[in-house]
């Protein structure tokens, strides 16, 4: 039997152009919005954590100022292939709201008075994991890592002990909530034509993906996490929950219908 082919792709039948006109429509007035909430951050709130604490939050900013703020040329430039100009431009203002991010990690390091790292080894292994893949996979990586750092950004918004990081973490994490529905509405299209049998193998691959991706995670950001409440243990169950969901929309049979995204408010 040979292998189902789970990097072909047939582009232009994937999705109706119009279908990610919403999607092109948010992205846009997207700007207005952070400007908005990133004009009710105190960013000059005085800096009142211990130094262990401080120490935690740094080495977790740095990791994610580094991991954020890729260009994006390759991915662009394998979705430039598939015809659909809309989705492109789309996601060409997801990579910048994900260089807005590390900006602001870096406004958290700041903040917390520490350095920026120049590369870290998890950060090296993910770029070049993706330079070798095609756009779906590629896009099925960012999901898998998306949705296991989601919990991550909303503990960041709802526990983190000081102003400035809470207020980063939930003007992040109101854009990732998106970003993954954006990612499961493409994905979702790449996947309908795919046999039972290839979306089984991919989810058990992605499910492993994903298992490793939460446990580097919590053992980057434990200090963090931990500094939030949450032990890495919960927080990796609960990240591979968010996975999963994540999953079962784009790998499930049924739902045909597109997610789109949803409006701008975090609680
Ligand atoms: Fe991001
Ligand atoms: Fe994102």
């Amino acid at each position: 039997m040979s292998a189902p082919n789970l990097e072909n792709s047939a582009p232009s039948t994937e999705h109706r152009p119009a279908e990610f006109i919403p999607w092109l429509e948010y992205f846009r007035s997207n700007p207005a919005y952070h400007r908005l909430i990133e004009a009710g951050i105190d960013w000059d709130a005085p800096l009142t954590l211990d130094p262990g604490t401080i120490q935690a939050f740094a080495r977790s900013f740095q990791r994610f100022e580094l991991g954020e703020s890729g260009e994006g040329k390759r991915l662009l430039a394998k979705a430039a292939l598939h015809d659909d100009p809309v989705y492109l431009a789309a996601l060409e203002l997801l990579v910048r709201e994900e260089q807005k991010h590390s900006a602001l990690f870096g406004r958290g390091l700041q903040h917390l008075r520490a350095p920026s790292l120049d590369a870290h080894w998890s950060d090296g292994v993910f770029t070049f994991l993706r330079r070798r893949l095609g756009l779906r996979t590629e896009l099925g990586l960012f999901l898998i890592v998306e949705s296991v750092a989601m919990g991550y950004f909303t503990a960041l918004a709802e526990a983190a002990p000081d102003p400035v990081l809470r207020g980063i973490g939930r003007r992040i994490a109101i854009d990732e909530r998106n970003h993954i529905r954006f990612q499961i509405d493409r994905l979702r299209r790449g996947f309908a034509h795919t046999p039972r049998a290839g979306k089984l193998l991919m989810g058990l691959t992605w499910t492993a993906i994903a298992a490793g991706s939460a446990a580097v995670l919590v053992v980057d950001h434990g200090p963090a996490l931990r500094a939030c409440g949450l032990s890495p243990l919960r927080y990796w169950r609960d990240a591979m929950r968010e996975f999963g969901r994540a999953a079962r929309l784009v790998l499930g049979n049924g739902a045909p219908e597109p997610l789109g995204p949803v409006a701008n408010d975090f609680r």
